[in-house]
């Protein structure tokens, strides 16, 4: 695990393997402790700007190797990260480049870095929200998922943000920490996400969200596949029936109010594996479907993070989780199941199940007194082609719930667009022989499976994050990587402390 805390110090100073510094793309003379680092170096670092291999291009990590040359300077090698344009500068690009330039150094075998706030100069970043950022990207750009192979790199033992005044330290380190549950909450989820499905079943979902709950001190609830028949719940039963591993219906709860049940309820799809069943998918790719419990991996995790921050607000999630799968006793398309709120549902598709879960999970939702609602879902391949791997669809059925989520989503840098829920598309997912089908037309397909879960919230105030493009990626960029991304669990954790914060003033 990496550490790191604040000093004040002077940069050329600090006793390290690397120090980082930075550079505004478009600059040729450098300023601050750019400057200052530059005349330790006898002007090493403006000749190598000037030779042009050094541009400040965003996520750019130029390395200049001082060896270490004391009194002028004391670490061995130098970082200058590139900015990027300033006018295109923010914390999320804070974030990309912390974590370009940790991955860099651990390359270069560094164990103890230290480097500058970007951007709380020039940039116009607070210092506070800086060194979260930094935190951040550091964190998520450093993860690995090593449980079955060994890593390639030894970690960073320890990161130092370095700034000029003692007494910003204390605000600092009450930064890094914020930032330090964010990221661990999101490489949780990325954790549990990069688990394939033969480790990750819904048992075993059940099981973690326990130990995570018995850790944290969080209320946990797991509902078996008796409770969920028993409730009515045969959509969630429905589309586990296909597999010999039984179904989870798992309940995490934080609570400040105990007296009252209400409250934030967040739910998350948790399929551990979607063949597609019956209406079983492509065999290219397949494999990546062990990601389609993101949704329900970014709730838990986010209760993991709500819990360690303890914001004065309830929040309760609700995590429906079967594993999709064809056999002899499968769901088969025609079938008619009936949800928890009594309502009939036609399966054109076996492979539209995250809707059947979350239906159930929906009704579940409201029986508890949850409210708002927000689902958190890889629901469908066409919110994926609608908007790529960098953002996820935002619907809602209530205009102020969305702005919150947009907003608590522009502070993390987690992208999400809005997208319509127009009632006229519901006639496409009417049924001749049920209240309701679960496939509509293939465009607007994302649309559809969104009016499907609104037949579940009748008028209680509901949004619904369609993952399926940013959860699970092939490209390392920035602090996002290969594999899981954690996507949603930041913004959860945003919107959860905005709400306390709002509340509060109420
Ligand atoms: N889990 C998939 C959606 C998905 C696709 C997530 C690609 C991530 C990447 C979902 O269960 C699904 O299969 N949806 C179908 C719905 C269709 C049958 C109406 C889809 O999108 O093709
Ligand atoms: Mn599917
Ligand atoms: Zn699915």
């Amino acid at each position: 695990m990496t550490k790191i805390r604040a000093t004040a110090d002077d940069i050329t100073q600090v006793e390290a393997d690397a120090i980082v510094v930075n550079l505004f793309e478009g600059v040729d003379q450098p300023a601050g402790a750019t400057a200052a680092v530059d005349r330790a170096l006898d002007g090493a670092v403006s000749s190598l700007i000037r030779r042009g291999e050094i541009k400040g291009k965003f996520g750019e990590v130029g390395i200049v190797h001082s060896f270490g040359q004391p009194p002028l300077i004391s670490a061995g090698i130098v970082a200058i990260a590139g900015l990027g344009k300033p006018e295109a500068f923010d914390a999320d690009r804070i974030r990309g480049v912390s974590a370009e330039f940790c991955r860099a150094l651990r390359k270069l075998n560094c164990r103890r870095i230290a480097t500058i706030l970007h951007g709380a100069g020039t940039g116009g970043i607070e210092p506070e929200s800086c060194a979260q950022a930094i935190t951040e990207g550091a964190l998520l750009g450093l993860y690995a998922f090593t449980k079955y192979k060994k890593p390639e790199h030894e970690d960073i033992a320890e990161i130092l943000l370095v700034a000029r005044e003692e007494g910003l330290v204390p605000l600092l380190d009450a930064a890094i920490d914020r930032g330090r549950v964010a990221a661990e909450a999101t490489n949780l989820a990325r954790d549990m996400v990069n688990e394939p499905a033969n480790y990750m079943t819904p048992g075993r979902m059940a099981e973690t969200a326990e130990a995570l709950a018995a850790e944290h001190g969080l209320q946990c609830k797991v509902l078996d596949r008796e409770d969920m028949e028993a409730m009515g719940m045969g959509a969630l039963s429905g589309v586990a029936r296909g597999s010999n591993q039984p179904p989870k219906l798992i309940t995490l709860s934080y609570k400040t109010d105990a007296s009252s049940n209400s409250g934030l309820g967040f739910l998350g799809k948790g399929i551990t594996f979607d063949s597609g069943g019956i209406s079983i998918k492509p065999s290219d790719g397949m494999g990546e479907m062990k990601s389609d419990m993101a949704g329900a991996a970014a709730v838990i995790a986010a209760l993991v993070a709500i819990a360690r921050l303890k914001p004065q607000i309830n929040v309760t999630a609700v995590t429906p989780v079967a594993e999709n799968l064809p056999s002899g006793s499968a769901l088969r398309p025609g079938d008619v199941l009936r949800a928890m709120n009594g309502k009939t549902i036609e399966v054109i598709s076996t492979d539209a199940e995250g809707r059947l879960i979350l239906a159930d999970a929906l009704c579940y939702a409201r029986k508890l007194g949850l409210s708002p609602l927000v689902d958190v879902a890889t629901l469908t391949g066409a919110c994926r082609i609608a908007l790529g791997t960098r953002y996820a669809g935002l619907f809602a059925n209530d205009q102020d719930l969305a702005s919150r989520i947009l907003n608590a989503a522009q502070r993390t840098g987690e992208g999400i667009w809005r997208m319509p829920l127009p009632d006229e598309y519901r006639e496409q997912i009417k049924s001749d022989i049920a209240d309701i089908k679960n496939t509509g037309e293939r465009p607007g397909a994302a649309i559809t499976a969104a009016l499907f879960l609104s037949e579940f919230v009748e008028d209680t105030p509901w949004a619904h994050m369609d993952i399926a493009g940013p959860a699970y990626g092939n490209k390392e960029s920035g602090y996002l990587l290969k594999g899981a991304t954690g996507f949603g669990v930041r913004t959860l954790l945003e919107l959860a402390l905005q709400e306390a914060k709002s509340q509060e003033v109420t």
